[in-house]
């Protein structure tokens, strides 16, 4: 191993609780360093720092790492907003049963009805909460909370704050609140420590010069968010390469959903558009734009009962087909008219930055949009408490699945999940602790890993051409073949190839999965199979790991946590 240079000094945040020990021993693959805490939780997003605030509120010792800034989560890119009904004036002639429906009817027959209830209904509780450690929404007529509305639902009932800044207020509060909490950021989590009876107990990680540490706990929350990455364009930041994912099933935990990723309908376009690309918030359709094609023509006129504002699904499908459709041979981009919106600076502020930025004038000409990765439906399977099939394992967030999205979530849904996810696996891992069920993290070891990891451009590459919207055996067989064929096995000594693992397992499963669902449903379009919504097909697929690192499938997916 190439020797590293020796860091400064390990960085916290400060704050009491975890001890922090550094051990010194820079030249070695071997741990350096090591921490304890009672909870380590990862991802400073909406549901990693709602966790680690309530846990502490616990009374438990948390530790949180986040392998960018504080900040750099993917929640301060949210611009629409929170879906929920808060049961004031406005939402009358709107109830969370209707959210409910709207939330089952989007996710096509995959949602488990009990797990969208339970995080619905918990809605209002978690705003309030939010609200009450200082995150500020918009208001409206009244001086109640402003709604707009979203593709799938039925109602004004989405709250936004900033206009179109939505996350990163929400970041802000969090951030804010968190003073004092102990924080690693630039460290990255690479792998689970295991107790010999398959317990987590702990993680290692590699701090910002890639000096490995040991972080011992009896519970590990991961919230390290999605998986945009996979793709050459996404509204996701650099950082979303599925790396808790990988690290859930490297430590045996099932996942499930894993075909289903939803393309945002609308990002700016550009021609030479690679990785984050800026995000056209849903929201400006729910106030009258509409998609029209490079004729003018309407591209959901006849598509959908309601029109431009359907389900993401069939919104990005429909884009996708009028684009493969355009007179004179493919096009790769449609236009959203805004120019009906007045005021349309003051409210979408952060969407006008971004289209002036190109040169763009919304207010005048229609924007160029495109669809593009935008949130992982499936994930780690978990309980809405973040409980996974592995002991000492939860999850919360984008990365998990706990059935509240099923096959294509519904808008503005996914911060909801983080806030009440968060909250719950707080109180999960905290009765957990008081019942003594946990695995003694002394108890816990590392493990020889060698993985295999592709190169990410040809990753990217295959991805975007053959497991996107559109997918057919064939194009699924290359992606297969190329990913098998195009890897190294490697260590994970550097942070980049940590992620570069993680996309690698991750893109292996999803393409295992989207090439045994030989249907299309939700978010996952099979140009062979173009019937959807197959009756013998309702159901979820598990992927695990084989023991020699391969994911295979199984189904059905088993009901909530097995642990
Ligand atoms: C949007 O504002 O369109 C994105 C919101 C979301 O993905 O839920």
């Amino acid at each position: 191993m190439t020797p590293r240079p020796a860091p400064a000094a390990c960085e916290t945040g400060g704050g009491s609780g975890p001890a922090l020990t550094q051990v010194c021993d820079f030249r070695s693959k071997t741990r350096s360093w090591e921490a304890h805490a009672d909870l380590v939780v990862v991802g400073s997003g909406a549901a990693g720092l709602t966790a680690a605030l309530c846990a502490r509120e616990l009374g438990l010792h948390v530790l949180l790492v986040t392998k960018a800034g504080i900040e750099d989560g993917n929640t301060r890119w949210a611009q629409g907003g929170v879906a929920v009904v808060l049961d004031d004036e406005h939402d009358k002639g709107d109830s969370v049963a209707r959210h409910v429906e709207d939330t089952l009817a989007a996710g096509a027959g995959l949602c488990e009805p009990d797990a969208v209830q339970a995080i619905l209904h918990a809605g209002p509780k978690a705003v309030s909460w939010l609200r009450s450690r200082g995150a500020r929404f918009d208001s409206g007529a009244g001086g109640l909370l402003a709604r707009t509305r979203e593709g799938g639902h039925r109602a004004f009932r989405v709250i936004h704050a900033g206009g179109d800044a939505t996350g990163a207020e929400i970041e802000r509060a969090l951030v804010a609140q968190s003073a004092g909490l102990p924080v690693l950021e630039r460290h990255i989590a690479v792998d689970a420590l295991l107790t010999p009876r398959g317990e987590v107990g702990g993680l290692v990680v590699l701090d910002p010069h890639g000096v490995p540490g040991w972080l011992r706990a009896p519970a590990v929350l991961l919230a390290t968010g999605g998986l945009g990455q996979l793709y050459q364009a996404t509204s996701n930041p650099e950082i979303a390469t599925g790396d808790g994912l990988a690290l859930a099933l490297r430590a045996g935990a099932p996942a499930v959903d894993l075909e289903f990723v939803q393309f945002h309908p609308t990002v700016l376009y550009t021609p030479a558009a690679r990785g984050r690309c800026p995000l056209v918030t849903e929201a400006v359709r729910g106030e009258g734009a509409v998609l029209v094609d490079g004729a003018g023509t309407s591209v959901m006129r006849g598509v959908h009962p309601l029109g431009d504002l359907a389900p993401r699904d069939v919104v990005s499908a429909a884009i996708t087909r009028r684009m493969a459709t355009a007179p004179g041979g493919i096009d790769d981009h449609v236009f959203l008219d805004a120019t009906g919106i007045s005021g349309f600076e003051g409210r979408f502020p952060t969407v006008y930055a971004a289209c002036r930025a190109i040169g763009v004038d919304p207010t005048r000409e229609p924007v160029p949009v495109a669809p593009a990765a935008h949130f992982a439906c499936g994930g780690v399977l978990a309980g809405t408490d973040g409980r996974t099939a592995v002991r000492g394992l939860y999850a919360a967030g984008e990365v998990a699945r706990t059935g509240l999205h099923g096959a294509n979530r519904l808008a503005s849904n996914s911060l909801v999940e983080g806030l009440v996810g968060g909250a719950a696996a707080a109180e999960a891992v905290a009765a957990d602790t008081a019942a003594g069920v946990l695995a003694d993290p002394r108890q816990a070891k590392d493990r020889e890993r060698v993985v295999p990891v592709a190169e990410r451009d040809a990753l990217q590459r295959v991805m975007s051409r053959y497991a996107a919207i559109g997918r057919e055996a064939d194009g699924l067989a290359v992606a297969g073949a190329v990913l098998d064929l195009s890897v190294r096995n490697s260590p994970m000594w550097t942070h980049r190839e940590v992620e570069d693992a993680a996309l690698t397992l991750v893109a292996q499963a999803l393409v295992a999965a989207a090439a045994r669902r030989t249907e299309s449903r939700g978010c996952h379009v099979r140009g062979d199979f173009p019937g959807r919504d197959d009756e013998s097909w309702q159901r979820s697929q598990v992927v695990r790991l084989s023991p020699s690192g391969q994911p295979v499938l199984a189904d059905p997916v088993p009901k909530g946590r097995a642990a």
